[in-house]
């Protein structure tokens, strides 16, 4: 947890709902994400799934990361998970697409986009 100085993948999110907050901030190396750190403010499953999803893709190239699915995710965190608490877990996923496609240069398609806000 913290953030990295002079991160090339810096991104930030809000869940409009409560005001939580996470931001990313990632370094990368021969287009592999080689240290990655989260910060941010809420609740308890926003920040423990940040945590899990920094693990998750620590190492893995940039195209992986892109690709990566929210369900792979919740696998992770392995609870069961209301909708509105699904919210919550996939504040930090939300956050991670932002950087990693902005880095890439790459733009979502609006079927992606809608998944992020889902
Ligand atoms: Fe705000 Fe969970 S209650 S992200």
């Amino acid at each position: 947890k913290g953030l990295i100085a002079n991160a090339q993948i810096k991104a930030r999110d809000v869940n409009t709902l409560c005001g939580d907050v996470i931001e990313i901030t990632a370094r990368v190396n021969n287009g592999k994400i080689s240290e990655i750190n989260f910060d941010g403010k809420g609740c308890a499953i926003s920040q423990a799934s940040a945590s899990m999803l920094t693990e998750l893709v620590e190492g893995k190239s940039l195209d992986e990361a892109a690709r990566l699915q929210k369900q792979e995710l919740l696998d992770a965190l392995g609870i069961e998970l209301s909708p509105m608490r699904v919210k919550c877990a996939l504040l930090g996923f939300k956050v991670l697409k932002l950087g990693v496609y902005s880095h890439l240069g790459k733009k979502m398609t609006a079927e992606e986009e809608e998944e992020l806000e889902e």
